[in-house]
C-alpha cells in the first residue's frame, strides 16, 4: 500500500540578504534534494515573503520543514496548514522543475485575482474551501 500523503504550507519573510542569487541556490537545493525524498510542491516568493507548499511522506516533509525553518535567508516562519491529502496537487513539480525558469516560479505580488484563485484551488482541490489554512493563505496573498 502507498504511504499516506501529507501537505504542509508555511509562510515566511524573506530577509534582505536573500537576493536573486540566493533564490537560485534555494531552487537548486529543492531540485537536488526533494526528488530523492519524493517531495513535491511549489515555492512562491515576492520581494518580501515566501510561501511554500510541500507534499509527500509526513516524516519527510516535517524533517524538511525543520531544516528550512533554520535557514538564515528568511525569518518568521509560520506553518499555515498541515494535514493528510488524498493525492498530490503537484505530482510532477520535481520533474518539470528543471525546465521552469525563475520568472515562472516568481509569483509577484501583483498577480491578478483570478490567478490567485486558480493557484489556491490547485493547492487545495475543490471541496476544501472551508480549510482554515487556505483562508490564511488567501489573506496572505491579499495583503502581500
Ligand atoms: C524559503 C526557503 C525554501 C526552501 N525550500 C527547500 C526545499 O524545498 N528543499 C530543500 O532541500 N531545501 C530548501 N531550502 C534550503 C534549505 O534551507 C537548506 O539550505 C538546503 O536544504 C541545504 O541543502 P544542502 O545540504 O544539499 O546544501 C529552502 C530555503 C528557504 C529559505
Amino acid at each position: 500500500m502507498n504511504k499516506p500523503l501529507f501537505r504542509l504550507i508555511y509562510s515566511s519573510l524573506r530577509k534582505e540578504n536573500c537576493d536573486a542569487s540566493e533564490i537560485e541556490k534555494i531552487l537548486s537545493a529543492c531540485k537536488k534534494n526533494n526528488p530523492g525524498k519524493d517531495i513535491t510542491g511549489v515555492l512562491l516568493h515576492s520581494d518580501k515573503k515566501f510561501i511554500q507548499y510541500l507534499e509527500g511522506d509526513s516524516k519527510e516533509i516535517l524533517e524538511l520543514y525543520d531544516l528550512i525553518k533554520e535557514d538564515d535567508r528568511h525569518k518568521s516562519v509560520v506553518m499555515l496548514s498541515y494535514g493528510p491529502i488524498k493525492s498530490r496537487n503537484f505530482p510532477s513539480w520535481h520533474m518539470g522543475y528543471k525546465n521552469v525558469s525563475l520568472d515562472e516560479l516568481n509569483f509577484q505580488t501583483d498577480i491578478d485575482r483570478e490567478d490567485k484563485e486558480v493557484f489556491v484551488s490547485m493547492i487545495e482541490g475543490k471541496k476544501q474551501n472551508d480549510d482554515r489554512g487556505i483562508t490564511v493563505l488567501k489573506k496572505f496573498f491579499e495583503s502581500a
